[in-house]
């Protein structure tokens, strides 16, 4: 999608500003280099940083616990998990990703990781997650990570800056974090930067299958409006059940 989306934007940008960068697939296209990613989990930004800065060592601690495991089988997952639970390293966070069930990021009520080892893979080859990590490292040599609040990341956006927000779907409460997270607020920053003339895109609410995931973005809010089909949830592709053809609702403070 992110090709997609960044083709929407109404003019060239002097900055560009992602609060909820989670995974960071819409980093590479962006459409300036200038940029400024937030998110509220704080290793997952500690983790981005050691990526641009160093993506040796990231990639030299991903090995080292790969041939752990290797070696000594599926306490290893159990270990690092316990060590990211204590430390919240970055680097031990990478792991757990490409390790746990389904690639899925879960944490408890007491923000603890506690998705278990997906003991029928062995996890990506360090070769290959040093490649990548060249890589990422590179796309994002531009970017300056913060974390915080999405209001914190947007606090100084002004005339030259566009805005991508992905946040977490209302009903997808508990699945990034404990709390939920406050649609009205969101509104409240939408409309404020609106008013500083910094166009933004929205992506939120959605469908899948025959299931709705209606954000209720008010209409005075937004000036475009699409539904971009997506692919395939891989909730229902988990449990084995029919394929769900996905649509996500973007909005934009902007006519399409
Ligand atoms: C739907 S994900 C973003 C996915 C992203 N587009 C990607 O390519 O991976 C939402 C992200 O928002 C973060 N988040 C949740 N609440 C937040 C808040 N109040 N402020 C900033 N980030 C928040 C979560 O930690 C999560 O990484």
């Amino acid at each position: 999608m992110a090709a997609q989306l960044h083709a929407l934007w109404p003019g060239p940008a002097r900055r560009y500003l992602e609060p909820f960068v989670g995974g960071g697939s819409m980093l590479p296209g962006r459409p300036c280099a200038a940029a400024v990613a937030g998110d509220l989990q704080a290793e997952l930004v500690a983790l981005w940083e050691a990526i641009r800065d160093r993506p040796d060592g990231v990639a030299d601690h991903y090995a080292r616990c790969w041939h752990d495991r290797a070696a000594r089988g599926a306490v290893v997952y159990d270990e690092v998990r316990a060590r990211f639970n204590a430390d919240r390293d970055g680097l031990d966070l990478l792991v757990l990703t490409r390790w746990c069930v389904n690639g899925l990021v879960r944490f408890n009520r007491q923000g603890a990781f506690n998705n278990s080892l997906h003991h029928t893979r062995p996890g990506i080859h360090p070769d290959r997650l040093t490649a990548v990590l060249g890589a990422w490292s590179r796309a994002v040599a531009d970017v300056t990570f913060v974390a915080g609040d999405y209001r914190a990341t947007l606090a100084d956006a002004g005339p030259g800056d566009v805005v991508f927000l992905d946040p977490p779907y209302r009903h997808t409460r508990g699945r990034y974090q404990a709390e939920g997270f406050d649609p009205d607020g969101l509104f409240a920053t939408l409309d404020r930067l609106s008013s500083r003339g910094v166009p933004w895109i929205l992506t939120w609410d959605g469908r899948a299958g025959d299931r709705t995931y209606p954000g209720g973005v008010p209409t005075e809010l937004f000036a475009g409006r699409l539904a971009l089909t997506t692919g395939h949830s891989p909730f229902p592709r988990l449990m084995k059940t029919s394929l769900d053809p996905v649509a996500e609702s973007v909005f934009t403070s902007f006519a399409l």
